[in-house]
């Protein structure tokens, strides 16, 4: 593997969740592969799971790790082309990318979309120009997007905990106070396309994912037309993308898509975290049985490890 942006670095997504799970029961099987190596991880948004997990896969295989927040840390960013820098922008992504390339055997970089200049964010102007000027390869810690390791690691969930050959899996939009990303719900159905899995997708009308997203996924917009026999409910929030970045309705408007016990029938009830109790999801359902998001959690540190490992046997 050379990078890892998006899920089409996959060349076998069976042999890659196969060897995450080796991993899994085995975590310092190639602690040496990364001896001498060092992860550099990128921050321009927050991060919980994100960080401490990519942190620890990469110490699992012996590399070394340095974490920079860059709003708070690093001087300000340019990623336009022949900018007069004369304004709030110190250093650019050209300069940049190649520096910590000097420090770093990997990068590493999370960036949220602007969720107000629609074509910006489809450019993936901070990833894309890293995986450009960068001389090492580049891991997508979450990017405007797409959001490729935790979609690894739901992938990993489900195959573990699936009792059918042929899962039917549930991706529905629940209700949040504020605008959020597409990039979860984006590679969550992406990678879904590539398992063997019975895809439905449940949202209000007016929260349409793109077309390069959706395919040919069933969409159904009655929620609990669509959670019927389901095994797995994928739950997140997502802004509007045709009225780009908006969020169409109050909270209290939408309340009847929260995921309860009752709607969630027998189904495992799956979200990325971090979570809204009682606007995403019931308490009920977050402390009940059914939820597996820690399981999600633990995952992340293995679809992270799986990545690493890759690239670090295409570099020696
Ligand atoms: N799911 C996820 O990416 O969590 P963080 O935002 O906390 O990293």
């Amino acid at each position: 593997m050379k990078k890892y942006t998006g899920l089409d670095d996959i060349t076998d997504l069976q042999e890659l969740i196969a060897e995450a799970r080796a991993l899994k029961a085995n975590p310092y099987a190639y602690e040496h592969l990364g001896k001498r190596k060092r992860l550099v991880m990128l921050f321009f948004n927050s991060s919980l799971r994100t960080r401490l997990s990519t942190e620890k896969a990469a110490s699992n295989l012996g590399m070394d790790v340095t974490v920079m927040n860059f709003n708070s840390d690093a001087w300000k960013l340019e990623f336009e082309d022949g900018t007069v820098m004369n304004a709030d922008t110190s250093e650019h992504v050209k300069e940049a990318a190649k520096v910590i390339s000097q420090y770093g055997d990997v990068i590493a970089v999370r960036a949220f979309p602007t969720l107000t200049d629609k074509a910006k964010d489809e450019s993936e102007y901070v990833i894309s120009n890293f995986v450009k000027y960068a001389t090492v390869p580049v891991v997508n810690m979450e990017s405007a997007t797409a959001h490729p390791l935790q979609a690894l690691a739901d992938a990993i969930t489900i195959t573990e905990l699936s009792q059918k050959k042929r899962p039917k899996v549930v991706l529905s939009w629940a209700p949040h106070p504020k605008a959020l990303p597409h990039a979860v719900a984006n590679s969550f159905i992406g990678m879904m396309q590539k398992m063997d899995v019975e895809l439905t997708v449940t949202h209000p009308k007016g929260y349409e994912l793109s077309d390069a997203t959706m395919k040919d996924t069933p969409v159904v917009y009655d929620q609990d037309e669509a959670l019927k026999d389901a095994d797995f409910v994928y739950v997140k929030n997502w802004s509007n993308y045709e009225n780009y970045g908006k969020v169409l309705a109050t909270v209290d408007s939408h309340s009847s898509w929260t995921i309860t016990d009752e709607k969630l029938g027998n189904a495992k009830f799956m979200h990325c975290l971090p979570v809204r109790r009682n606007v995403i999801v019931a308490d009920e359902v977050l402390d009940g049985k059914q939820s597996v998001v820690i399981e999600q959690a633990n995952n992340r540190t293995f679809s992270a490890q799986v990545v690493l490992k890759k690239i670090l046997e295409n570099l020696n």
